[in-house]
This record gives C-alpha cells, sequence and structure tokens, in this order.
C-alpha cells in the first residue's frame, strides 16, 4: 500500500470559487433559475448533486424547464453511444433558448466532455454552449459560470488527467431521503469494453472520516436510505494508507444511529471478499440486495473483457451469497453482443441467468467506445444478431424476474416510501430489500418516511401492495 498522493480542492481553490459564487450573486441579484439535465449512472446523479450545490452558491434556484433557466447544465454520460447522441440531441434543443435569450449560459460537464473528439466536436459544432468542463474540473463552475456572464471567450476546461477528490464540494439533493454518497472515485480495471477508466481517471479512495462525516450529516437532513457509490467499491482503500477495508467502512456507517438503511455499488465479482458478505449478511441496516455484474456468462468472453474472474469464481461468490442471505435479492449488468461473442458463449450467458436467477439484470447491447481496446477487436457482432440475442434474453429474464418477485407476495415488508407513482399520481411508490419498485396507495405525506406494506400481487417490473401502519 502507498500513502493517498490524491488531491483534493486546495482551501485557495475553495476559497476562490467561493468568492466567484459571491460575485456571479452580485452581478445577477434578481430571482434567477438553473436547469439541470442528467445522463447515465448514479455517479453522474451525485455530481450533478455537487454541480446544484455550487449553483445555489451562485445564487440559482433549479427549475424543471430550460426555458425558464439563465444557466443550462447538461451532465453528459460516454458509457454507450445512445446516451451520446442523446445528449448531443438534447444539446441541440437548447439553441432556441439561446436564440430566445443570448444572456443564457449552457454548460456541457460529464464524461462525454472527457473524450478529446466530443469536445472538439461541442467546440466546433455548438456555438452557442458557453463552456465545456469535464468530471476533474466540476468543482471550477463557478469561474467558468462568471466568466460566462461576464462574455469571457468560450472555455474548454479539462483537468488534463489530474483527477482530483472533490472534498469541499456539498450536494445539493432533491430526496434528501434516499441519499448517493461517493466514497471513492475512479476505476482501475480497465474492463477492455469501458470508457469509464478514461473519463474518470483512476481510483481515489475519500477518508473513512470524511465518509462518516458525511453520512452523519445525510442523516441528520433526513436520510432514510443511503447508497455507497464507487465504480468498485470493493477495491475502496487499495490506492492509499486508510487502514479500513470497504467492508469495515459500510461497517462503521451501519453503527452510526439513526433510522436508515444502507447500499452499496458497484461491486466486481473479483473483488469481493468473505469480510464484504459476512457484513452484508448481519448487519440489520443492510439492504439485503447485491449488485454483482456479471456481463457475460462466458468465460472466453469474459477474458477478452478482461473481468479477471471466470464463471467458477462468479458462481462461488454467488453461493456464498446465497447462504448467507438465502432471500438475497441479486441483480446484474449484462452486455450482449461483445466482439467475438458466438451463439454458444451467448447460450453460456443464458445458462448462468438460468442458474443464479436474478431479480433484475441491466441489459445491454455493446457499444464500441473509442480508446477502448474492445473497439479494435475482431468479430465485431452485426447489429441485428445483437438485437436477437438480447431481445431472446430478455424475453428470458423477464419470466425469471416475475417469478422471483412472486415471492414478496403475502409478505409484509419495511418500504421506503419514494415518491408519487409516476404512473398513477393517486399511489406512491416506495422500495424495500427487492430492487423493484413498490406501488401502493397512501397518504404524499408519508414520502421520505418508512411504512409497513403488505404485498398483494407482483408483476414483472414491480410490486402491488397495501400500507399496513400509519
Ligand atoms: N457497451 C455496452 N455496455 C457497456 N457497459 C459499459 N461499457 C459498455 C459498452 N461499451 C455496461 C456494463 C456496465 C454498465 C454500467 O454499463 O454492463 O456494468
Ligand atoms: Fe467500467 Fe469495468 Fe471499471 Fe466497471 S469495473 S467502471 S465496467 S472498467
Amino acid at each position: 500500500m502507498r500513502t493517498n498522493q490524491t488531491k483534493t480542492v486546495s482551501p485557495e481553490e475553495s476559497a476562490r470559487q467561493a468568492a466567484n459564487c459571491d460575485e456571479v450573486r452580485r452581478l445577477l441579484p434578481e430571482k434567477k433559475y438553473v436547469y439541470i439535465r442528467t445522463f447515465g449512472c448514479q455517479q453522474n446523479e451525485a455530481d450533478s448533486e455537487r454541480m446544484a450545490w455550487l449553483c445555489e452558491k451562485m445564487g440559482y434556484e433549479k427549475c424543471d424547464e430550460p426555458e425558464r433557466a439563465k444557466l443550462i447544465l447538461v451532465n453528459t454520460c460516454a458509457v454507450r453511444e445512445h446516451a451520446e447522441k442523446k445528449a448531443l440531441s438534447i444539446i441541440g434543443q437548447y439553441k432556441h433558448v439561446k436564440d430566445a435569450d443570448p444572456d443564457v449560459v449552457i454548460g456541457v460537464g460529464g464524461c462525454m466532455v472527457t473524450q478529446g473528439h466530443r469536445a472538439d466536436k461541442l467546440k466546433n459544432s455548438y456555438p452557442y454552449v458557453s463552456f465545456v468542463f469535464d468530471t476533474g474540473s466540476l468543482h471550477k463552475l463557478p469561474e467558468l459560470v462568471l466568466g460566462a456572464i461576464k462574455g469571457a471567450p468560450r472555455r474548454i476546461e479539462s483537468c488534463g488527467g489530474e483527477f482530483i477528490i472533490p472534498e469541499g464540494v456539498g450536494a445539493k439533493s432533491e430526496t434528501p431521503h434516499s441519499a448517493w454518497l461517493s466514497i471513492m472515485y475512479g476505476c482501475n480495471n480497465f474492463c477492455s469494453y469501458c470508457i469509464v477508466p478514461y473519463a474518470r481517471g483512476r481510483e481515489r479512495s475519500r477518508a473513512p472520516e470524511a465518509v462518516l462525516d458525511e453520512a452523519k450529516t445525510l442523516i441528520a437532513n433526513g436520510a432514510r436510505e443511503i447508497t455507497l457509490l464507487g465504480q468498485n467499491v470493493n477495491s475502496y482503500g487499495n490506492d492509499a494508507d486508510l487502514d479500513c477495508t470497504f467492508a469495515e467502512l459500510v461497517r462503521r456507517v451501519c453503527s452510526l444511529d439513526g433510522d436508515f438503511r444502507v447500499r452499496f455499488m458497484t461491486s466486481h465479482p473479483k473483488d469481493v471478499t468473505d469480510e464484504l458478505i459476512e457484513v452484508f449478511a448481519t448487519e440489520e441496516k443492510m439492504i439485503k440486495h447485491f449488485h454483482l455484474p456479471l456481463q457475460s456468462g462466458s468465460n472466453e468472453i469474459l477474458r477478452k473483457m478482461n473481468r479477471r474472474y471466470d464463471m467458477e469464481r462468479y458462481l462461488t461468490v454467488v453461493e456464498k451469497l446465497k447462504s448467507a442471505v438465502p432471500d438475497v435479492s441479486l441483480t446484474s449488468d449484462i452486455i450482449v453482443g461483445f466482439p467475438g461473442e458466438t451463439d454458444a458463449d451467448f447460450e453460456a450467458t443464458m445458462d448462468a441467468l438460468r442458474a443464479v436467477r436474478y431479480d433484475m439484470i441491466f441489459s445491454f447491447i455493446y457499444s464500441p467506445r473509442v480508446g477502448t481496446p474492445a473497439a479494435e477487436m475482431d468479430g465485431q457482432i452485426p447489429h441485428d444478431v445483437s438485437t436477437a440475442r438480447f431481445e431472446r434474453m430478455i424475453n428470458m429474464q423477464n419470466d425469471i424476474s416475475r417469478e422471483r418477485n412472486e415471492r414478496f407476495v403475502g409478505r409484509t415488508v419495511r418500504a421506503l416510501v419514494t415518491e408519487v407513482s409516476r404512473t398513477d399520481e393517486a399511489m406512491l411508490t416506495g422500495r424495500s430489500d427487492s430492487p423493484r419498485p413498490i406501488h401502493f396507495a397512501g397518504d404524499a405525506a408519508l414520502i421520505g418516511d418508512f411504512a409497513d406494506v403488505k404485498i398483494t400481487r407482483a408483476d414483472t417490473f414491480s410490486l402491488i401492495g397495501e400500507i399496513e401502519n400509519k
């Protein structure tokens, strides 16, 4: 182990950005709105909450319509081409907002712009974008906004590969009951298909004290569910001399006072330890849902993906989890159509899904990413082949999911009430140990609290229930 050399935001830099916030407030004293559009994963959601926090310091209130905003921020994703195309098309749509009001400032950040060719495209083809900032430059947002307001030349801000730990930048959440807590940033794994290590840099672990302090603040602010976030939470601390494993960190978070639950993501199967499985099984505050991305059921494809485990190792972890927590809810990420995937490789993935019986999977058609090794591999799979495999897989998994969901019928579960149902305004939505949303009738005043819900029906994608208390 070596001492963590990663820089955090220095006190001088924090003071500079705080002064920039004050200057924005002074220049634009009237009520003003920011619209933030987020693409991608939970890390991006957490980053957008940091952007919202900085915007609040600059005097912006959040709004839901870009047309009302004086500041529009787009937080992009680069994991698949589809997400990039969608972000570019949305950014294209904001041109009319800028045309209607030339004072509107538009900034684009996130993983997509960390790739040089995408930053260049934004610079050349989207002249109404005021600034671009990569994931390592998020803390400079006040400086970028101030520059744009003052009419400074457009900026393409890059950390130049010097990714930091954004300690000192807070988070403003719309849903304080369900909080993200980043415990580390970046990834060292270089799975051959994945852009993340390039877009977010190498692993940087936060000090356990910083994580615990933030957890205490979140709990004091009403957090009922805390999700510990990292690209590979199991390697927490490996980059630094922290004297605290991930399992120990989870134990310490669970030991804090308060009525809250804990989950974590994402776990890399090669790094799941017996210690972590024990903490997962024994800590009462742990939500008994384990996300364990398999990616492929074929050892040959796993090798080409540089995943560094085989099916035997993966299934050993699954068996340990199932024997430690017999009712565990398992979920996974699966990529279909990786270069060189044969029919037999794909069938091995189908066999794996039948063997594990996940509650739910997140499935993706392989998308070549510029600069990753897989994009250069022979045997790229035609789209129609991938699509046909993808559909077969979804159909089979949907049957498994529905069967898995059935086990909850008749049980009373403790659910966190998270929101009014998106499909039926008369219903509420909540979450328990199942990764599936639970819908039930109830008063919106319950949002942010726990409720006992008796499950009366299970569908493929959701559970239906009735509230038993309150
Ligand atoms: N193509 C398709 N899916 C990908 N993922 C990551 N990179 C790619 C890619 N190039 C998926 C993986 C990962 C999830 C977050 O996104 O399954 O676990
Ligand atoms: Fe990407 Fe692999 Fe890192 Fe996950 S573990 S972020 S899939 S490189």
